[in-house]
């Protein structure tokens, strides 16, 4: 059984006075029986890691380079965030793929790079409006998920993340019908790459205007194992009735 996964991504949202969200989830979910991951700016990393040292709520980030070191200004290793106490790292963002022309193959190196520092890499896909209207989704999801995926994947070093590049902050949300046929998919992709046994263990998360009042229908979805959350992660008020919506449907059989 995959264990179910409820993520947020604070992208470049946060000062040393977020921390006091990281700490009320804390205190809101002492002994969750779903996995929490808060991924903050990398300037917070070090603080929200102390912070949740006691907690099972882990603390991730946003993005590192393929490489261990090295003439990179501005990039930040996966060694580095290891050290700074992050357990995991989301990589292939829609936002890098389009802001840093990020390619499926640059995304596989740094999901090598990141496994190589012991973090979990969260590899995220996602299709245009243009290309959902034309038809192209499952193709631009097959080829994004081949080609961002190294060989080694398994449950335990990898996580995807399927979000719609038009549902991410819009508040607009795919159908559980359009969810589930792509959430689908890509277990069936993943099973004829590493079998079937590995394939099951690789945890899928939707993401895209996740919210408190839609979550439940979302996380009711075929093989949808969790949510990554944008905006709705920012305060622990809207996150932490989404973490209470996963536990429910962990707990419905
Ligand atoms: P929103 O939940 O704000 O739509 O963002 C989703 C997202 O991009 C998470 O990585």
């Amino acid at each position: 059984m995959r264990r179910k996964l409820a993520a947020g991504n604070w992208k470049m949202n946060g000062t040393n006075a977020s921390l006091a969200e990281v700490q009320i989830l804390t205190r809101n979910h002492p002994a969750p029986s779903v996995d929490l991951l808060i991924c903050p700016p990398a300037t917070l990393i070090v603080q929200a890691a102390a912070l949740t040292a006691d907690s099972p709520l882990e603390i991730g980030a946003q993005d590192c380079h393929a490489a261990a070191a090295g003439a990179h200004t501005g990039d930040i290793s996966a060694v580095m965030l290891a050290e700074a106490g992050a357990r995991a790292v989301i990589l292939g963002h829609s936002e890098r793929r389009q802001d840093h022309d990020e390619s499926s193959a640059l995304v596989s190196a740094k999901t090598q790079a990141a496994w190589a520092s012991g973090l979990t890499a969260v590899v995220c896909l996602g299709e245009t409006l243009a290309q959902r209207e034309a038809a192209q989704t499952l193709d631009i999801i097959a080829d994004q998920l081949d080609a961002s995926l190294p060989d080694g994947a398994t449950g335990t070093n990898t996580v995807i993340a399927y979000e719609p590049i038009w549902a991410i902050g819009t508040g607009l949300t795919p159908s559980t019908a359009q969810i589930a046929e792509v959430h689908d998919f890509l277990r069936r992709r993943l099973a004829d790459r590493f079998g079937e046994d590995r394939a099951d263990t690789i945890r899928l998360l939707y993401g895209g205007s996740v919210k408190p009042s839609n979550a439940m229908e979302i996380f009711a979805t075929s093989n949808v194992d969790g949510a990554l959350v944008g905006g709705a992660s920012l305060k622990a008020a809207d996150f932490s009735p989404i973490v209470k919506a996963l536990e429910d449907c962990a707990a419905t059989p």
